[in-house]
């Protein structure tokens, strides 16, 4: 496992393991981004949505919401790549049903447990955790109307692979809806090399014209990035933000690059 991998890994086994202890992400550092610290907006959930899985506060340890941007129906089945806790999993599970399914996938066995528990406690049957990478993610070619993600595809060392698996399992016509991080500002380089930055969701960053350009080249239409907040980094004003992305798989082979 690669450094940044390992690091990634290390820091969400413990927050797994703190969940229930210090209210998931929003303890203390939640939207408080000094370089070492993980900058997570849980505050993006409504009370109501939350108690429809069974949870008085969030355990959201996402940069947004994705569910806003998703417009989940009925019947759809949807994949969520960096599950952690399984609240936007569970919440899509309710949005699906009757007739659909939602997956999340993650690497950390500790985020797991605490997902396939909640999951548990909020009886829900139309959702499964699957153990794997969102480089490689353990669902056949498209399987799913919607990918969603919260503030994950910034961990990745490369986000083309991530952007390419997002595509492949999507059925033709699916949809992408992603909270994320992007870069505004250049960060300073010290930032840029330090590992537990990476894992807190800063130094992996991309600017969103970078991520525009991953989007189409692995074939998504009508790719949109949308700032919907900033956040300052050591000095670095304004250096992040929070953002909503989304794309489409063109619905046949004549549609892509029909723009
Ligand atoms: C910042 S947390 C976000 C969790 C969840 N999406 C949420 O909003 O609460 C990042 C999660 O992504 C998982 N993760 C990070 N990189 C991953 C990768 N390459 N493959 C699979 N899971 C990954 C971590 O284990 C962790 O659970």
């Amino acid at each position: 496992m690669g450094e940044i991998r390992e690091a990634v890994r290390d820091r969400y086994a413990n927050k797994a393991k703190a969940f229930g202890a210090d209210a998931g992400c929003c303890g203390s550092d939640c939207c408080t981004p000094a370089a070492e610290e993980t900058i997570s907006c849980g505050q993006a959930y409504e009370t109501g949505e939350l108690a429809e899985v069974g949870l008085d506060r969030s355990i959201s340890l996402g940069c947004g919401n994705p569910l806003l941007l998703a417009g989940l129906e009925p019947g759809e089945t949807v994949l969520d790549l960096g599950s952690g806790g399984g609240l936007d999993v569970l919440l899509s599970a309710r949005r699906v049903s009757p007739g659909g399914h939602a997956y999340g996938v993650d690497m950390t066995d500790e985020m797991l447990e605490v997902a396939n528990s909640n999951r548990a406690a909020a009886g829900i049957d139309n959702a499964t955790f699957l153990k794997g990478t969102i480089e490689n993610v353990p669902l056949p070619d498209g399987s799913v109307d919607v990918v969603i993600s919260n503030c994950v595809i910034n961990l990745a060392e490369a986000k083309g692979p991530v952007i390419r698996e997002a595509f492949r399992v999507l059925k033709p016509g699916g949809r992408l809806a992603v909270s994320d991080m992007v870069e505004l500002k250049e960060l300073p380089s010290a930032i840029k090399k330090a590992v537990d930055a990476w894992a807190g969701c800063i130094s992996g960053t991309i600017p969103v014209a970078t991520y525009s350009r991953l989007l189409l080249e692995a074939g998504f239409q009508d790719a949109e990035i949308e700032v919907t907040q900033e956040h300052d980094v050591e000095g670095v004003g304004g250096a992040i933000a929070s953002a909503a992305v989304r794309g489409r798989k063109p619905a046949s082979s004549g549609e892509a690059g029909a723009t």
